[in-house]
């Protein structure tokens, strides 16, 4: 058995293609663009491993993607690939409706082709399952009842947009269709191979290397975070026995202003890495002009995932982070290759592209 990946080379799906490997046997075949937030390095452990075969290439690039599935024949999708920061959503918000909305339009339509002609009892066991964020939800003020399945779609950054105009295409592919097709919504992740461009890994990196703390605003914006391994786990339940067509939030029930989550990470790293000149590395936040449109606050009722599919997140905001820290500090060789730029010539070095 086989299952295909795309975006396996960022964040989430670096951490999903791992764990899958982990625990278990069953190939994946990984299709990823490589783009800046590609890394191979995170899959440097996979070197040589023939249940895991990396292919150099973008989910808009119809002749491939229906290559692959001819190929390989896998009994599932798992679409990740994204352009999926909001802060380049706004300088630049082309590349999001190219890849997150015009690729995934063309996955739907490349899956749909190989899933119409599958034989009789292969079609109803296939899954197509995308991968995508509270953030289509839009904004909640303080006091309103954390997003549920059921809120109305009110993204507000070209990046949310995009994403919720994939989800938009997901359903109607189903409806219209039949594709058997599954969606997650999940809120902020944190936890190894993130790239540094997003609140956590640069809070730890840059007060490592004695840089200033950068803050949004105020800092008070809240967000609802979820241990990257505990998402990956939530993914693989709703793939083995999510109700088809339906939509699953996944979140940590753990929410929190960003001022708040800075303030854990310089606590945590006084304790394990303390500043020889004896300063705190709190001393270093600085807040900075807020982000334009920024939302306030995200919160995630994932009680339906828990109720239909027993799905809990394992982990605490506060166990999650701590082993987050002891990651970074533990891996400065995969942090040198991201900062550094290295990583970018993992392609094609380590790995051979074959389809
Ligand atoms: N990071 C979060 O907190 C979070 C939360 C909820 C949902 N999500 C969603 O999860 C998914 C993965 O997020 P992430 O944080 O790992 O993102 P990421 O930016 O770290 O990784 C995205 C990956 O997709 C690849 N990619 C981009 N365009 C591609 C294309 N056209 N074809 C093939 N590959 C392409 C990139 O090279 C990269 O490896 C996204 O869909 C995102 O919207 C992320």
């Amino acid at each position: 058995m086989t299952i295909l990946v795309s975006g396996g080379a960022g964040f989430i799906g670096g951490n999903f293609v791992l764990d899958w490997l982990r625990q278990g046997d069953e190939r994946v075949i990984n299709l990823d663009k490589l783009t800046y937030a590609g890394n191979l390095d995170t899959l440097r452990g996979l070197n040589g491993d023939n249940r895991h075969v990396f292919v150099h290439g973008d989910i808009g690039d119809r002749g491939l993607v229906d290559t692959l599935l001819a190929t390989h024949q896998p009994r599932a999708v798992i679409n990740f690939a994204a352009e999926s920061h909001v802060d380049r959503s706004i300088h630049g918000p082309g590349d999001f409706i190219q890849t997150n909305v015009v690729g995934t339009f063309n996955l739907l339509e490349a899956v749909r082709g190989h899933w119409d002609g599958l034989p009789g009892d292969e079609k109803p066991a296939f899954r197509f399952l995308h991968v995508s964020t509270d953030e289509v939800y839009g904004t909640l003020s303080k006091d309103d009842a954390p997003f549920n399945e059921l809120n109305r779609y009110e993204p507000n950054s070209p990046y949310s947009a995009s994403k919720a105009a994939s989800d938009h295409l997901v359903r109607a592919w189903h409806h219209t269709y039949g594709l058997p097709v599954l969606t997650t919504n999940c809120s902020n992740n944190y936890g190894p191979y993130h790239f540094p461009e997003k609140l956590i890994p640069l809070v730890i990196l840059n007060a490592l290397s004695g840089k200033n703390l950068p803050i949004y605003g105020d800092g008070q914006q809240i967000r609802d975070w979820l241990y990257v391994r505990d998402h990956c786990s939530a993914i693989r339940r709703v793939l083995e026995a999510g109700r088809v067509g339906e939509t699953y939030n996944v979140g940590g029930w753990n929410e929190k202003p960003n001022l708040d989550v800075v303030h854990t990470i310089c606590a945590i790293l006084d304790e394990l890495r303390p500043k020889a000149d004896g300063t705190r590395y709190r001393d270093q936040i600085a807040f900075v002009k807020d982000r334009p449109g920024h939302d306030r606050r995200y919160a995630i009722d994932a009680r339906k995932l828990e109720r239909e599919l027993g799905w809990k997140p394992e982990e605490t905001f506060e166990t999650g982070i701590r082993k987050t820290i002891e990651w970074y500090l533990g891996n400065q060789d995969w942090v040198q290759n991201v900062t550094s730029g290295a990583y970018r010539e993992w392609v094609g070095k380590q790995y051979e592209v074959q389809l």
